[in-house]
Protein backbone atom coordinates (compact mmCIF):
# COMPACT_ATOMS: atom_id res chain seq x y z
CA UNK A 1 0.00 0.00 0.00
CA UNK A 2 1.44 2.92 -0.80
CA UNK A 3 0.27 5.38 1.49
CA UNK A 4 -2.75 7.37 2.93
CA UNK A 5 -3.84 10.55 3.35
CA UNK A 6 -6.21 13.08 5.30
CA UNK A 7 -9.44 13.11 3.39
CA UNK A 8 -12.27 15.23 6.11
CA UNK A 9 -10.83 17.02 9.44
CA UNK A 10 -13.07 18.39 12.50
CA UNK A 11 -13.11 19.81 15.28
CA UNK A 12 -15.29 20.87 18.68
CA UNK A 13 -14.93 23.22 21.44
CA UNK A 14 -16.93 23.71 24.46
CA UNK A 15 -19.32 26.55 24.56
CA UNK A 16 -18.26 28.43 27.34
CA UNK A 17 -15.31 31.37 27.09
CA UNK A 18 -12.83 32.13 29.58
CA UNK A 19 -11.37 35.72 29.10
CA UNK A 20 -7.88 36.96 30.76
CA UNK A 21 -10.34 39.18 32.16
CA UNK A 22 -11.93 36.12 34.12
CA UNK A 23 -9.14 34.65 35.24
CA UNK A 24 -7.55 38.18 36.94
CA UNK A 25 -10.64 37.69 39.23
CA UNK A 26 -10.07 34.55 40.06
CA UNK A 27 -5.88 34.42 40.13
CA UNK A 28 -3.18 37.51 40.72
CA UNK A 29 -3.13 38.05 36.74
CA UNK A 30 -3.75 40.38 34.17
CA UNK A 31 -4.75 40.39 30.77
CA UNK A 32 -2.15 42.14 29.91
CA UNK A 33 0.70 39.84 31.71
CA UNK A 34 -0.77 36.79 30.06
CA UNK A 35 -1.25 38.28 26.12
CA UNK A 36 2.67 39.19 26.55
CA UNK A 37 4.00 36.05 27.47
CA UNK A 38 1.61 33.95 25.72
CA UNK A 39 -0.40 35.32 23.19
CA UNK A 40 -3.59 33.94 24.94
CA UNK A 41 -6.54 35.57 24.93
CA UNK A 42 -9.46 33.68 25.59
CA UNK A 43 -9.85 29.95 26.30
CA UNK A 44 -12.98 27.52 26.29
CA UNK A 45 -14.13 25.45 29.20
CA UNK A 46 -15.75 22.19 29.19
CA UNK A 47 -19.17 21.77 31.32
CA UNK A 48 -18.65 19.67 34.44
CA UNK A 49 -20.61 16.83 33.18
CA UNK A 50 -18.65 17.26 29.56
CA UNK A 51 -16.67 14.45 29.16
CA UNK A 52 -13.20 13.60 27.15
CA UNK A 53 -15.80 11.25 25.44
CA UNK A 54 -18.15 13.87 24.64
CA UNK A 55 -15.63 15.86 23.01
CA UNK A 56 -14.16 13.25 20.98
CA UNK A 57 -17.45 11.97 20.06
CA UNK A 58 -18.44 15.78 18.88
CA UNK A 59 -14.88 16.07 16.68
CA UNK A 60 -14.98 12.46 14.99
CA UNK A 61 -18.61 12.73 14.16
CA UNK A 62 -17.94 16.22 12.27
CA UNK A 63 -14.62 14.70 10.54
CA UNK A 64 -16.63 11.12 9.90
CA UNK A 65 -19.44 13.09 8.14
CA UNK A 66 -17.51 15.26 6.13
CA UNK A 67 -15.26 12.32 5.01
CA UNK A 68 -18.65 10.96 3.06
CA UNK A 69 -17.41 7.35 4.62
CA UNK A 70 -20.30 5.06 6.26
CA UNK A 71 -18.98 4.24 9.92
CA UNK A 72 -18.84 0.71 8.83
CA UNK A 73 -15.47 1.68 7.12
CA UNK A 74 -13.47 2.78 9.43
CA UNK A 75 -11.11 -0.50 11.09
CA UNK A 76 -9.09 1.66 12.97
CA UNK A 77 -9.95 4.45 16.02
CA UNK A 78 -7.10 5.68 17.98
CA UNK A 79 -7.56 8.52 20.50
CA UNK A 80 -4.57 10.60 21.78
CA UNK A 81 -5.40 12.51 25.04
CA UNK A 82 -3.66 12.93 28.35
CA UNK A 83 -6.15 13.39 30.25
CA UNK A 84 -8.93 11.03 30.38
CA UNK A 85 -10.40 9.99 33.77
CA UNK A 86 -11.54 5.90 32.24
CA UNK A 87 -8.93 3.93 31.58
CA UNK A 88 -11.20 1.08 30.66
CA UNK A 89 -12.96 0.97 28.51
CA UNK A 90 -10.44 3.37 26.38
CA UNK A 91 -11.87 6.84 24.98
CA UNK A 92 -11.77 5.39 21.60
CA UNK A 93 -13.69 2.00 22.41
CA UNK A 94 -16.24 4.44 23.71
CA UNK A 95 -16.30 6.64 20.58
CA UNK A 96 -16.45 3.62 18.27
CA UNK A 97 -19.76 2.61 20.15
CA UNK A 98 -20.99 5.86 20.20
CA UNK A 99 -20.34 6.32 16.22
CA UNK A 100 -21.13 3.07 15.94
CA UNK A 101 -18.30 1.63 14.26
CA UNK A 102 -19.14 -1.96 13.97
CA UNK A 103 -15.30 -4.17 14.53
CA UNK A 104 -12.44 -1.24 14.46
CA UNK A 105 -9.19 -1.71 16.25
CA UNK A 106 -10.10 1.05 19.11
CA UNK A 107 -7.16 1.94 21.51
CA UNK A 108 -6.01 5.17 23.38
CA UNK A 109 -2.23 7.12 22.78
CA UNK A 110 -0.58 8.95 25.78
CA UNK A 111 2.10 11.02 24.09
CA UNK A 112 0.93 14.18 26.06
CA UNK A 113 1.03 16.85 23.78
CA UNK A 114 2.78 15.35 20.83
CA UNK A 115 -0.25 12.59 21.00
CA UNK A 116 -2.39 13.62 17.91
CA UNK A 117 0.66 13.59 15.34
CA UNK A 118 2.43 10.26 17.26
CA UNK A 119 -1.36 8.84 16.78
CA UNK A 120 -1.52 9.98 12.74
CA UNK A 121 2.21 8.54 12.50
CA UNK A 122 0.28 5.53 13.60
CA UNK A 123 -2.45 5.15 12.22
CA UNK A 124 -0.94 5.80 8.64
CA UNK A 125 1.87 2.75 9.02
CA UNK A 126 -1.70 0.34 10.10
CA UNK A 127 -2.83 1.43 6.58
CA UNK A 128 0.73 1.09 4.68
CA UNK A 129 0.50 -2.13 6.27
CA UNK A 130 -2.47 -3.79 4.64
CA UNK A 131 -4.21 -3.49 8.30
CA UNK A 132 -6.56 -1.07 7.67
CA UNK A 133 -8.13 1.01 5.06
CA UNK A 134 -10.05 4.04 6.53
CA UNK A 135 -8.61 5.43 10.06
CA UNK A 136 -10.38 8.00 12.55
CA UNK A 137 -7.53 9.53 14.43
CA UNK A 138 -8.99 11.88 17.37
CA UNK A 139 -7.27 14.50 20.05
CA UNK A 140 -9.05 15.95 22.66
CA UNK A 141 -8.15 16.70 25.65
CA UNK A 142 -10.32 18.31 29.23
CA UNK A 143 -7.17 20.49 30.65
CA UNK A 144 -10.16 22.17 33.03
CA UNK A 145 -10.07 19.20 34.97
CA UNK A 146 -6.41 18.87 35.52
CA UNK A 147 -5.89 22.77 36.37
CA UNK A 148 -5.18 24.19 39.64
CA UNK A 149 -7.15 27.17 39.16
CA UNK A 150 -5.40 28.51 42.00
CA UNK A 151 -2.06 28.38 40.57
CA UNK A 152 -1.08 31.50 38.06
CA UNK A 153 1.51 30.17 36.59
CA UNK A 154 -0.37 27.44 34.33
CA UNK A 155 -4.27 28.32 35.01
CA UNK A 156 -3.81 30.97 32.28
CA UNK A 157 -2.71 28.76 30.02
CA UNK A 158 -4.69 25.84 29.03
CA UNK A 159 -8.23 24.60 27.51
CA UNK A 160 -10.25 22.32 26.48
CA UNK A 161 -11.34 20.50 23.24
CA UNK A 162 -11.29 18.06 20.13
CA UNK A 163 -9.72 17.92 16.61
CA UNK A 164 -10.35 14.50 14.61
CA UNK A 165 -8.93 13.05 11.00
CA UNK A 166 -10.07 10.39 8.61
CA UNK A 167 -7.08 8.71 6.81
CA UNK A 168 -7.77 6.11 3.79
CA UNK A 169 -5.71 4.44 2.23
CA UNK A 170 -4.13 6.21 -1.20
CA UNK A 171 -2.07 5.26 -4.13
CA UNK A 172 0.19 8.49 -2.99
CA UNK A 173 1.90 9.35 -0.02
CA UNK A 174 -0.70 12.22 1.31
CA UNK A 175 0.96 11.83 4.87
CA UNK A 176 4.71 12.30 5.18
CA UNK A 177 7.09 10.03 7.37
CA UNK A 178 7.08 11.25 10.90
CA UNK A 179 10.35 12.90 12.81
CA UNK A 180 9.31 11.91 16.56
CA UNK A 181 11.60 10.67 19.31
CA UNK A 182 11.74 11.75 23.11
CA UNK A 183 14.75 13.27 25.38
CA UNK A 184 13.31 11.36 28.83
CA UNK A 185 16.36 13.70 30.48
CA UNK A 186 13.91 16.60 30.26
CA UNK A 187 10.67 13.90 31.56
CA UNK A 188 9.61 15.80 34.36
CA UNK A 189 9.87 19.27 32.91
CA UNK A 190 6.24 19.03 31.93
CA UNK A 191 4.13 16.44 34.07
CA UNK A 192 0.86 15.64 35.73
CA UNK A 193 1.40 15.50 39.79
CA UNK A 194 -0.76 13.80 42.65
CA UNK A 195 -1.67 10.51 40.65
CA UNK A 196 -5.80 10.13 40.38
CA UNK A 197 -6.36 13.73 40.77
CA UNK A 198 -3.42 15.00 39.08
CA UNK A 199 -2.74 18.84 38.24
CA UNK A 200 -0.73 20.22 35.50
CA UNK A 201 2.85 21.50 36.16
CA UNK A 202 5.47 22.28 34.10
CA UNK A 203 8.99 24.27 33.78
CA UNK A 204 7.78 27.00 31.68
CA UNK A 205 11.61 28.28 30.79
CA UNK A 206 12.89 24.76 29.99
CA UNK A 207 11.00 23.93 27.92
CA UNK A 208 10.47 27.38 26.64
CA UNK A 209 13.89 27.21 25.53
CA UNK A 210 13.59 23.64 24.49
CA UNK A 211 10.94 24.11 22.47
CA UNK A 212 12.58 27.40 20.44
CA UNK A 213 16.19 25.77 20.62
CA UNK A 214 15.28 22.03 19.16
CA UNK A 215 11.89 22.47 16.94
CA UNK A 216 13.07 24.00 13.88
CA UNK A 217 15.75 21.45 13.48
CA UNK A 218 12.77 18.95 13.75
CA UNK A 219 10.72 20.56 10.93
CA UNK A 220 13.66 20.52 9.03
CA UNK A 221 13.89 17.09 9.67
CA UNK A 222 10.40 16.29 8.68
CA UNK A 223 10.37 18.06 5.83
CA UNK A 224 13.64 16.62 4.01
CA UNK A 225 12.05 13.18 5.34
CA UNK A 226 8.80 14.30 2.74
CA UNK A 227 11.27 15.35 0.16
CA UNK A 228 9.80 18.96 0.32
CA UNK A 229 12.18 22.26 1.18
CA UNK A 230 10.63 24.27 3.66
CA UNK A 231 9.76 27.39 1.08
CA UNK A 232 7.17 24.75 -0.22
CA UNK A 233 5.46 24.15 2.93
CA UNK A 234 1.07 25.87 2.30
CA UNK A 235 1.17 25.77 5.97
CA UNK A 236 2.44 25.20 9.65
CA UNK A 237 0.57 24.42 12.27
CA UNK A 238 2.63 23.65 15.54
CA UNK A 239 1.64 22.52 18.73
CA UNK A 240 -0.40 25.81 20.03
CA UNK A 241 1.14 26.22 23.55
CA UNK A 242 2.64 29.85 23.42
CA UNK A 243 2.65 32.34 20.65
CA UNK A 244 5.79 33.47 21.27
CA UNK A 245 7.33 29.88 20.67
CA UNK A 246 5.19 29.80 17.52
CA UNK A 247 6.84 33.12 16.18
CA UNK A 248 10.23 32.28 17.36
CA UNK A 249 10.15 28.63 15.21
CA UNK A 250 8.82 30.35 12.62
CA UNK A 251 11.84 33.21 12.21
CA UNK A 252 14.29 30.83 12.90
CA UNK A 253 13.01 28.39 9.55
CA UNK A 254 12.74 31.94 7.10
CA UNK A 255 9.73 30.84 6.02
CA UNK A 256 8.10 32.95 2.83
CA UNK A 257 5.61 35.85 4.01
CA UNK A 258 2.90 33.87 2.08
CA UNK A 259 2.98 30.76 4.47
CA UNK A 260 0.14 30.38 6.48
CA UNK A 261 0.79 30.07 10.44
CA UNK A 262 -1.30 28.37 12.66
CA UNK A 263 -2.04 30.62 15.84
CA UNK A 264 -5.14 29.58 17.13
CA UNK A 265 -3.35 29.60 20.65
CA UNK A 266 -4.64 33.06 20.96
CA UNK A 267 -8.33 31.93 21.16
CA UNK A 268 -8.28 28.38 22.23
CA UNK A 269 -5.13 28.36 24.62
CA UNK A 270 -3.20 25.32 24.82
CA UNK A 271 -5.52 22.62 24.32
CA UNK A 272 -2.23 19.66 24.24
CA UNK A 273 -3.28 16.70 22.48
CA UNK A 274 -6.09 18.56 20.96
CA UNK A 275 -4.25 21.54 19.39
CA UNK A 276 -2.97 20.28 16.26
CA UNK A 277 -6.22 19.34 14.87
CA UNK A 278 -8.27 21.69 16.29
CA UNK A 279 -5.95 24.28 14.59
CA UNK A 280 -5.90 22.28 11.34
CA UNK A 281 -9.38 21.95 10.83
CA UNK A 282 -10.21 25.56 11.97
CA UNK A 283 -7.72 26.59 8.81
CA UNK A 284 -9.35 24.23 6.58
CA UNK A 285 -12.84 25.51 7.47
CA UNK A 286 -11.81 28.56 6.89
CA UNK A 287 -10.67 27.73 3.31
CA UNK A 288 -6.89 29.53 4.64
CA UNK A 289 -5.42 25.94 3.39
CA UNK A 290 -6.35 24.76 -0.31
CA UNK A 291 -6.53 20.97 -0.65
CA UNK A 292 -3.53 18.80 -1.83
CA UNK A 293 -1.52 21.73 0.12
CA UNK A 294 1.66 20.43 2.02
CA UNK A 295 1.73 21.18 5.58
CA UNK A 296 3.92 20.70 8.28
CA UNK A 297 1.82 19.40 11.50
CA UNK A 298 5.04 19.87 14.74
CA UNK A 299 3.88 19.00 18.19
CA UNK A 300 5.80 18.41 21.41
CA UNK A 301 5.24 18.33 25.02
CA UNK A 302 5.27 16.09 28.28
CA UNK A 303 8.41 13.16 27.48
CA UNK A 304 9.57 15.42 26.34
CA UNK A 305 8.26 14.16 23.43
CA UNK A 306 7.87 15.18 19.51
CA UNK A 307 6.47 13.97 16.43
CA UNK A 308 5.46 16.07 13.32
CA UNK A 309 5.15 15.85 9.57
CA UNK A 310 4.39 17.28 6.09
CA UNK A 311 0.81 16.14 4.98
CA UNK A 312 -1.35 17.00 2.18
CA UNK A 313 -3.97 19.47 3.08
CA UNK A 314 -7.40 17.46 3.44
N1 LIG B 1 0.23 36.51 35.79
C1 LIG B 1 1.11 37.35 36.33
N2 LIG B 1 2.36 36.99 36.70
C2 LIG B 1 2.70 35.72 36.50
C3 LIG B 1 1.83 34.77 35.95
C4 LIG B 1 0.55 35.20 35.58
N3 LIG B 1 -0.37 34.39 35.03
N4 LIG B 1 2.47 33.59 35.86
C5 LIG B 1 3.71 33.77 36.35
N5 LIG B 1 3.83 35.05 36.75
C6 LIG B 1 5.00 35.69 37.33
C7 LIG B 1 5.88 34.70 38.07
O1 LIG B 1 5.42 34.52 39.38
C8 LIG B 1 7.21 35.38 38.01
O2 LIG B 1 7.24 36.38 38.99
P1 LIG B 1 8.58 36.63 39.87
O3 LIG B 1 9.63 37.06 38.88
O4 LIG B 1 8.17 37.70 40.81
O5 LIG B 1 8.89 35.30 40.49
C9 LIG B 1 7.20 36.11 36.64
O6 LIG B 1 5.81 36.22 36.28
C10 LIG B 1 7.93 35.36 35.56
O7 LIG B 1 7.51 34.01 35.58
P2 LIG B 1 8.08 32.97 34.54
O8 LIG B 1 7.51 31.63 34.84
O9 LIG B 1 9.56 33.10 34.50
O10 LIG B 1 7.47 33.53 33.16
P3 LIG B 1 7.83 33.16 31.69
O11 LIG B 1 8.18 34.38 30.95
O12 LIG B 1 8.77 31.99 31.61
O13 LIG B 1 6.44 32.70 31.11
C11 LIG B 1 5.35 30.66 30.48
C12 LIG B 1 5.83 31.53 31.63
C13 LIG B 1 4.30 31.44 29.70
C14 LIG B 1 4.75 29.39 31.05
C15 LIG B 1 6.52 30.31 29.55
O14 LIG B 1 7.63 29.88 30.30
C16 LIG B 1 6.19 29.25 28.54
O15 LIG B 1 5.29 29.40 27.73
N6 LIG B 1 6.94 28.15 28.51
C17 LIG B 1 6.71 27.05 27.59
C18 LIG B 1 5.62 26.19 28.06
C19 LIG B 1 5.25 25.18 26.98
O16 LIG B 1 5.48 25.36 25.82
N7 LIG B 1 4.68 24.07 27.36
C20 LIG B 1 4.33 23.12 26.33
C21 LIG B 1 4.37 21.75 26.82
S1 LIG B 1 3.12 21.40 27.97
C22 LIG B 1 1.65 21.40 27.16
O17 LIG B 1 1.60 21.81 26.07
C23 LIG B 1 0.41 20.89 27.79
Amino acid sequence: MPGSRITAVGHYQPTRVLTNDDLATMVDTSDEWIRRRTGIATRRIAATDESVTDMAVAAASRALAASGLEPARIGLITVATCTAIDRCPSIAAQVAGRLGLPAPVAFDLNNGCAGFCTALACADHAIRANTAQHALVVGVEKMSDVTDWGDRRTCVLLGDGAGAAVLSAADSAGIGPVAWGSDPTRGDAVRLVDGWHPSFAQEGQTVFRWATGELPAIAREACARAGLSLSELAGVVTHQANLRIIDAVVRQLGLPESTVIARDVVESGNTSAASVPLALSKLVERGELRTGAPVLLLAFGGGLSWAGQVIDCP
